[in-house]
This record gives C-alpha cells, sequence and structure tokens, in this order.
C-alpha cells in the first residue's frame, strides 16, 4: 500500500493500562506534517501517557501508533522528541549544556554540540545566559532552553506536555507569542497538552478534546487564526471566541459525563 507521506502521525484505535488502571480505550487521532495539534482534557484522563506512547516510550495493549508511517516503537523514539511535563534541566549544568543534551545523547562530541547550541541562543532570546545555571534564570528563561533541547534534535515530531503549566499569566502569554513564531520560523508536527483552552486554540492547527478515564478524543475543533503574530487580536476575534466557548462546552460535558 502507499504511504501518505503528508500523515505523519496516526494514532487509531489505542488502548493503554497501567495493570488494572484503564488509561486509555479506542482513542484516534491523526496528524498532518506541519499540523499542530492541541490535546486538552481533565486531569488524569491520560495525556501524558498518549505522549509517552507516541515518543515510543510505552506500548498501547491494542490498535496502532505510528509516526511517519512506523509503528516499531524504536522508530518512533527516533523520530519524536518529548518535552516532558516538569522542566527536567539538570541543575548542575550550564544553560549551554543542558541545551546540547540531546545532540551528546546522539553521540556528538560537547564542544561540537554547544556550538550548534549556541547559535540557537539568540534566535530563543538566551543569549548572555549561555553559562548560567537552571536556578539563575527565570520561569520563562528555563522553559526555552527545556524546548530548545526539545528542538535542537531535530526530529520531525515535538511531544509538548503542559509546557508553560508553571509559568504566571503575563510570562505565559509571552512565550505563547514566542512559541508561535519559533514553529512559524520551523514549522513542525507537534502535540501540545495543555490545561488552556485558549493556549491550545492560539498555538495550534486543531484542538482534540479527550474524555475523563479511559481517555479517547470526544471533539475535534479547528482553530481560527492559528500562530497568528497578533495574539491579542487573534483571541479576541469572535471565531475565537465561538471556538473557545464550543471547547469549554465540549469538556464541561465530558466532566459532568464521566
Ligand atoms: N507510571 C504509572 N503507573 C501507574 N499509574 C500511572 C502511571 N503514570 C500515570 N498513572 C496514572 O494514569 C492515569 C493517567 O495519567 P496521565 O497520563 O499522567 O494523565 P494526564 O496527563 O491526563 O493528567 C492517572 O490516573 C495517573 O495517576
Ligand atoms: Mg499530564
Amino acid at each position: 500500500m502507499r504511504q501518505d507521506t503528508r500523515v505523519k502521525l496516526e494514532i487509531a484505535g489505542v488502548g493503554h493500562s497501567y495493570g488494572d488502571l484503564r488509561t486509555l480505550s479506542s482513542l484516534t487521532l491523526a496528524g498532518e506534517a506541519n499540523e499542530v495539534i492541541g490535546l486538552v482534557g481533565p486531569s488524569g484522563c491520560g495525556k501524558s501517557t498518549l505522549l509517552e506512547l507516541i515518543c515510543g516510550l510505552q506500548e498501547p495493549i491494542e490498535g496502532k501508533i505510528a509516526v511517519e508511517g512506523n509503528s516499531a516503537s524504536e522508530e518512533r523514539l527516533g523520530r519524536c522528541a518529548l518535552m516532558p511535563q516538569r522542566d527536567l534541566l539538570l541543575p548542575w549544568y550550564s544553560a549551554i549544556d543542558n541545551a546540547a543534551l540531546a545532540l551528546r545523547n546522539q553521540g556528538i562530541g560537547r564542544a561540537e554540540a554547544r556550538a550548534e547550541a549556541a547559535t540557537l541562543f539568540d534566535r530563543f532570546g538566551l543569549a548572555g545566559f549561555e553559562a548560567a545555571r537552571p536556578a539563575e534564570l527565570s520561569g520563562g528563561m528555563r522553559q526555552r532552553v527545556a524546548f530548545l533541547r526539545t528542538l535542537i534534535a531535530g526530529k520531525p515530531v515535538l511531544a509538548l506536555d503542559e509546557p508553560f503549566a508553571s509559568l504566571d499569566a503575563i510570562t505565559r502569554a509571552e512565550m505563547q507569542e514566542w512559541l508561535a513564531a519559533a514553529l512559524r520560523a520551523d514549522p513542525r508536527t507537534a502535540v501540545l497538552v495543555t490545561h488552556d483552552v485558549e493556549e491550545a486554540l492560539y498555538l495550534c492547527d486543531r484542538v482534540a478534546v479527550m474524555s475523563g478515564r479511559p481517555g479517547r478524543v470526544v471533539a475535534e475543533l479547528s482553530a481560527p487564526h492559528p500562530r497568528a503574530e497578533d495574539r491579542d487580536g487573534a483571541v479576541t476575534d469572535p471565531g475565537f471566541v465561538s471556538a473557545r466557548e464550543q471547547a469549554l462546552r465540549t469538556l464541561h460535558q465530558t466532566l459532568r459525563g464521566s
């Protein structure tokens, strides 16, 4: 059968459990090349688990997960970069060495990895902070280092787990604009988990709403102005406001139903 090369991500009828705890059931979701898909759903419905499944860190008990047409876990692992829910910067490493870690893990030497990370520091608003330890950086800067580390490995698919959850509202809005610009400059296929429906609709092309555990996709909404340069203009647009209300209604129904 011919592969559709535009389909980067295929999740079909996936189920998962941790022992007796059923986490996902009949979950289906697809992503095309350079599409950013938002994932919202109640706490504990299996969003982080789904990202680990996509990235090949776990296996489904039923159904199929394929990344660029490959379903073996090591193939998925090689094609996906995960930014985990907690910012896992190593406290004793400088910002540049934290950022370069993904390259070091691929067997690239320290000097070369640092040089490559350094070229991105300016673009990520981190110039001058190469030698700083994570504790010396602001929350937004730490998230940018963690994101740089996710991006630098050059994987075609990004899995971003609540990247801005720990930030205050103003920093969060700034980081959303920053991520939108980063994805405009360097488009990737991405799955972004967030609790914030507005964030999902602003950053993503499409937002999948998940049910309570066992999680499955119960609705998909397309975003009216994905990654618009003018964030404030985009989120106050009537089309955006009605998409947000629809998403919230679906989420509330989901919560009541589970
Ligand atoms: N390693 C694990 N072992 C057993 N249960 C887990 C493990 N990780 C998560 N869980 C449980 O699985 C469910 C789904 O977790 P998770 O995927 O983290 O949900 P979400 O990210 O949507 O909040 C939760 O009930 C959680 O407590
Ligand atoms: Mg989670």
